[in-house]
Formats: structure tokens, sequence, C-alpha cells
């Protein structure tokens, strides 16, 4: 038996309630998104050693897709017959005008396959429906000689719920080539999404080539010093390749100009942009810039209507987004010229500014043909006369605050479709935004959105990938297994799997989503996500069942959800290797922390071990653990603890910080507080205290009112034992 048939066999067993429905011989259907009508018929679909594709003339590229990934793997001779519609696979666009846009029908027989398309977008799901249909082999980019070419029969009837199906690619912090943009473009395709949302400009870094502006990539792409400059920028050429590219594979690329905040990149460029005048350097470091561009100033404005001309003369997409996020409007509230601005506006706030800015831009687009997006601040900042669509990042209910305004939303909220989040916060895990809780597969498979109508105000969902974390490609925890300190492989790894979920989130409604079924299904996909050479995360063993036994003991049952991976493991505590012992039935451990236990696919790809944190359920009164010190932490002379408190600190507010010490014969003498935002002092506590274990908690009580979303903050507090460094306790974090 050869390894794919093998592993459909294995499949099958695997997942018992999968294939027990359909007959004996079919072979297992794991399609994501999951199609909204699907019958699984009798028999399979051989795909012939000389395969003819006959299509419709508005379908040449998609065909030629198809045969593009039909020859690297299966070395088959694929034919192209334009305007005929016989063959072993037909791919025709519906003539009646009755279907739904984007949507499909895939009917696979024994004798062939036909797939007819809405549109032209429908007809290419309809090929990657197919495609996950044949073994995962399919798109491996050499000969796969063993595998056997063959998929079962099914009829599907298929359509998305929801018009935008989207990510976000942060370009700007880091600057991934065209080719990689190709490949998240390609990936995206794969599961059916349809816009790329190209964050192109930011503080750090000015992506895209505009020609009457040209020291914005001379200058504004490029960070650090000449001999080590960092960076890079998109031609024109790249961006109309990269466009291309995309709509072959059904997907808008929609460019995201930034204004009025995130712009230093410009303003390094041609500093006359900003209120100001001052000359900056392009950060390498993450940062958000208080400067914005100068809304009072005619070249100001002049600049802004000559980058969105070349803007919209490059991207067809019918939208244009603006940005519009995380101003601070100091600069505004200081610029002369900004300041007559408003008076001659009869404008009340400075952040009025930013409304009227959004309502010329909008207004110049609406002539151009195109609608304006951008992240809901430009829904809050005044009227906006023009309807415009509002990428809601905050909270998945401000999607409310578009209905009463009138305007459209996108939900994009951080809680669950920010993908620079990690998946879980752990040890070995890699360093990621830690200002809202960790983002599981389920948590992003669990996004509320209600199912779409034409009324409906939100059009869609979104995933963003902001590369915040990996700043110029700095790479700040690595993974081992990921082999190659490349922030490429990073981005991929922080969003595969999870695109694959908000694919779902997005395709289907919400009514119909199954966790446990879409688990099932998603473990058929990592070896699909191998042979696409994406380097997503593989999951921890899930624990099935934790039973504590009559002696104190505990009985695990765990379960690996990557078919064909086994689970390795250790009792002893210590982190598991490849070769630990293999997992084959439950296991006794004298205490949760002795489990170690993890995935392991491969020699090199494996997932972090189950963790256990530990128990401060006992300590709920006094908050969220955010420090513990040991001897070995402990100075003679006064220093600074320094902890991360971000996630922590979530919100403007009075916040207490309990210190309890726990264990040791000395005494520790703790002073001042200091709460940074970044590096700007927030709150300053002048305090001394002098306390041992069995001493009652100390506590810190500070108020925050900078309080903002995405940027860190930590803690500082003085803390030594002149009598030596024999003594150990914890901190805790609770806003009042
Ligand atoms: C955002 O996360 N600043 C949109
Ligand atoms: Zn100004």
């Amino acid at each position: 038996m050869n390894k794919s048939k093998l592993r459909h066999l294995l499949a099958c067993v695997a997942f018992m309630g999968v294939c027990s429905t359909s007959a004996q011989n079919t072979l297992p259907v794991n399609i994501i998104p999951q199609p909204v009508q699907m019958e699984q018929t009798k028999g399979i679909f051989v795909l012939p050693q000389k395969i003819v594709i006959a299509y419709d003339s508005s379908l040449s590229e998609q065909a030629k897709y198809l045969q593009d990934i039909l020859a690297q793997s299966t070395a088959r001779v694929a034919v192209l017959k334009e305007g005929k519609t016989k063959g072993d696979i037909v791919l025709t666009t519906d003539a009646t005008g009755q279907m739904k846009a984007e949507s499909y029908t895939l009917s696979v027989t024994p004798k062939g396959v036909k797939i007819v398309g809405a549109d032209i977008s429908g007809a290419f799901y309809g090929i990657q429906s197919l495609l996950q249909l044949f073994p995962a082999e399919i798109y491996s980019k050499s000969w796969e000689r063993d595998t056997q070419w063959q998929a079962p029969c099914v009829e599907i009837s298929d359509a998305p719920e929801r018009p935008w199906r989207g990510m976000m690619l942060d370009v700007a912090r880091y600057f991934y080539d065209k080719e990689f943009v190709k490949k998240y473009i390609d990936m995206m395709a794969m599961y059916k999404m349809n816009k790329l949302q190209f964050h192109l400009i930011d503080d750090s870094g000015w992506r895209l080539e505009i020609k009457k502006y040209p020291r914005l990539t001379e200058v504004g792409a490029w960070a650090g010093p000449e001999e080590k400059r960092l960076g890079g920028y998109y031609t024109q050429d790249d961006i109309r390749e990269m466009v291309a590219y995309a709509k072959v594979r059904g997907v808008e690329l929609v460019p995201e100009i930034e204004f009025p905040a995130h712009i230093l990149s410009a303003v390094v460029a041609y500093p006359w942009l900003s209120c100001t005048g001052v000359q900056h350097e392009l950060p390498t470091q993450h940062f958000i810039s208080r400067d914005l561009l100068c809304a009072g100033k005619e070249t100001s404005l002049q600049f802004l209507r000559d980058v969105l001309e070349e803007t919209v003369e490059l991207f067809p997409s019918s939208y244009i987004n603006i940005g519009g996020d995380e101003a601070v409007y100091v600069r505004w509230e200081q610029c002369p010229d900004c300041q007559a601005l408003m008076k001659r506006e009869g404008l009340k706030k400075a952040s009025d500014i930013q409304g009227y800015l959004t309502n010329v831009v909008a207004k110049m687009m609406k002539e151009k043909g195109r609608t304006v997006i951008g992240w809901d601040e430009i829904i809050q900042r005044g009227k906006i006369d023009e309807p415009v669509v509002a990428l809601s990042w905050h909270h998945v209910t401000d999607s409310l605050r578009a209905t009463k305004t009138g305007h459209k939303a996108i939900l994009t909220p951080a809680s669950h479709m920010y993908l620079d989040f990690p998946e879980v916060k752990i040890p070995g895990e890699v360093q990621a935004a830690g200002w809202y809780p960790p983002i599981t597969l389920e948590k992003c498979y669990s996004m509320p959105v209600n199912d779409y109508s034409e009324q409906s105000t939100v059009i869609g969902v979104q995933g963003c990938f902001w590369s915040d974390q990996f700043i110029h490609g700095t790479v700040l925890q690595e993974i081992a297994c990921l082999n190659e300190n490349r922030s490429e492989n990073y981005a991929e790894y922080f969003t595969f799997p999870r695109l694959l979920a908000i694919s779902e989130v997005a395709w289907q409604k919400q009514s119909r989503r199954n966790w446990e079924d879409f688990r099932t299904r998603i473990g058929t996909h990592y070896e699909r996500l191998d042979y696409k050479v994406c380097h997503y995360r593989l999951p921890q063993p899930r624990i099935v069942k934790e039973e504590k036994q009559a002696d104190g003991s505990i009985n695990f049952t765990l379960a690996c959800d990557v078919p064909g991976a086994v689970i390795r493991y250790n009792t002893d505590g210590k982190y598991p290797t490849v070769r630990s012992a293999l997992y084959t039935g439950p296991i006794n451990v004298a205490k949760r922390d002795d489990l170690r236990a993890m995935i392991v696919k491969t020699n090199t790809q494996y997932s972090l071990p189950l963790y256990f944190a530990p128990d401060y359920s006992a300590y709920k009164a006094y908050g969220e653990h955010v420090f513990a010190w040991e001897p070995l932490r402990v100075q003679p002379k006064p220093s600074n603890w320094r902890f991360e408190v971000t996630g922590k600190v979530n919100d403007n507010g009075t916040y207490e910080l309990t210190v309890i010490p726990t264990r040791g014969d000395n005494s520790v003498q703790l002073g001042t507080l200091k709460l940074w935002k970044r590096n700007e002092l927030m709150a300053e506590i002048k305090a001394t205290h002098t306390v041992k274990a069995g001493d009652s908690p100390v506590t810190y009580r500070f108020t925050l009112d900078q309080f903002e979303a995405g940027t860190p903050f930590h803690i500082e507090l003085q803390g030594h034992a002149p009598q030596g460094n024999n003594t150990s306790g914890m901190m805790f974090l609770k806003k009042l």
C-alpha cells in the first residue's frame, strides 16, 4: 500500500465520525471552510494520466493556475481547452446570472469534475475545494511519484456568508518582500479569503513608491545606520505584479494609506508635513509617534491628495483604507495652522480635524468611485458625510456604533482577530503582543458575528497580523523548531493555523459553526500546510481527562489532534524531546507539574509541551499575579525589580499592587514604585517598607489616566535586602 493510500485509511480510522456516514470505499472529506451544502456520493474520481481541462474563456487564468499545480505535483500533462465543455475537469461560469456572488457548485463523479462558478472567484473557490479533496501532496512543488491521485465523489453547492473575508499584513514594521506577500495571498486564497489590507505605512517605514515624492522610499523606507540599513519598499511595478497575482486568486489588495497618525516615516522624509517641521529619524524599535500630518497647511493636504491619486491608479480595489487609528491630538492643539483651520471650519476640538480630513478624502474617493475604509476611529471624530466602512478593532460590540452612524463595519476585534497575540502564554512560546490575553485557535473560532443579509451593518470579518514583534526583522525570542531566525517564518507561525479558523468564521453562518468538527478537519490540513512550505504552529496535546486518584496522584488521558503525529512525554517534570516515551494510553503522575507532553510530527516539527501554570487561586482577592522574587533576584544594595504588567494594566483607573513576602529569614526593603508606559513615566509612588515572611502584605496604590491600547506597561519597584538575599515573595495587581 502506498504512502498516500495508507494515510487515507489511517485518516478514516482516526475520524470514524466523519468516515462512517459514507460508503466504506470512499475517502475522507475535510474541507475548510466547511461548504454550505455537501453530499458525499459513492465512488472516487481517479485523475487520468492525460488530463483535459475545459474552460470558459473568462477562466483562462484560473485554468492555468490549476494546470500549474497539477503539473508540479502529479507530473501529468494537463491540456487546456478554451471554450470547450467536455473534459476531465470542466470549469465554467454561470450563464443564468442566478447564482450568488462568489458561489460555486462542484460535482465530482467517477467520470469527471465539473465546477460552475457564479463568477471568476466562485470558479476559483470550486478549484480550491477540489484540491482539498485530493491528497495533501497535491500542493507539492515537486513530483510526488508514489501518490494515488484520486478524490472522493461529492456534490457541493457552496457560497460565502459574508462578502468581506479579510486579512491584514503589516509590511511597515517589517518589510516582507513581494515573494512573501504573494505567498501570503496564495495561502489566503487556499482558504477562500478575499481581501488583503496592505498596511503599507507606519511610523517605522514607508513601503510604497510614490513618483511625486521619491524621498518617501529613498529615506522613509530605511532604518538604522547606512551600512546596516533595514527596510525596503515596493516599486510601482511590484505593486502591479502583486495586484495581478492576487486578482487571479480572487483576492483584492486594499492599500492602507495611514493618516493623520502613524506617519513618522513620511515626516522623516519630508519634515514639512508635520506641524512642527522637526527632523526625526526612522525608529529602529517599536514606537508610536505623536507627530501628525499637519492639517492646517495646504502643502500637507496636497501631499495627501497626490499620494492618494497615485495609490488609486495602482490599486483597482473599490476600497481605499485611510488608517486613522490612535491619533493623539497635542500637535494639532499646539499648531497655529491647525488652530486657524479649526476656526475657519468651525471645528470645536482638535480631534474634529480628523473628521474634517476624513470627509475631504471620502469625497475625493467617491469622485474616483472608491469607498473609504479605516479603523473605527474614523467614525468617532465628528459626522462623516459619505458612507465609509469602519474596522472595529477595539470591541466586537463597536459595530453597533457604525449602525447608529449609518456606516458599515468589519469585525476585527483585537481580542479575537489580532494574530500578533500568541496562542498561549507559557514558557517557550514566542514573545508576542501582550496587551490582551492570548488568542487560542478555539477563541479565534468562537468570534461572535451575526448572520449576514444585504441590510447588515457588518459586512465581514478580518484577521490582522501586525509586525510589531519583528520590528525590522528582530525576532525577540526564537522557537527552536522554526529552525531559522527569519521573520517570515514567524509571521507564518502566528498566522497559521488561526487563519483557517478566521476563514471559516467569515465564510460560514455562526449557527453552523462546530468547534469539535473544525478541530477534526483542521488536523488533516497540517500536512497540506507542510506541502505549501508554511511554518504553522502545531497544537499541544489535548487533555481529554484529568482524574484524581484515591492516593492523590492524577491520571491524564491525552489526545493528539494531528493525524500521523505522536505524543511524547516525561513524568519527571522535565522538558520532553522527540525521543521521550511514546504515549499509548492514560499516564499516572504524582502531581500535575510532573507531566510534560508534546506532539511530535517529525524530528524537527514538534509542539510546545503541556504546561500547568502555578495555581494562585488562593490569592484571587489581590488580583492577578505579576511578579515573584526568589533569593537570586535580591540585591544587597538598593536596586529595582522590573516586571511587565501589559494586559494587566488595561484601562485608565486606580490600581493596587500587593506585595506578599512568603519565605526566608531576612527582611526585604521596599522603596519607590514607578509605572511606565513604554518609556513614559505614568505614576510614581514614594514609600519605604521593611517586610519579611509572616508580615502583612504591603500595598501600593496608583492611578493611570493615559492608557493606550497596544502599548506595553511595566512597573519598577525598589527592593533589596541589606542582611542577605534569603527571602522570597510575590506580587499581585488589581484594578479597583
Ligand atoms: C490598531 O491596532 N492600532 C488598529
Ligand atoms: Zn498643524
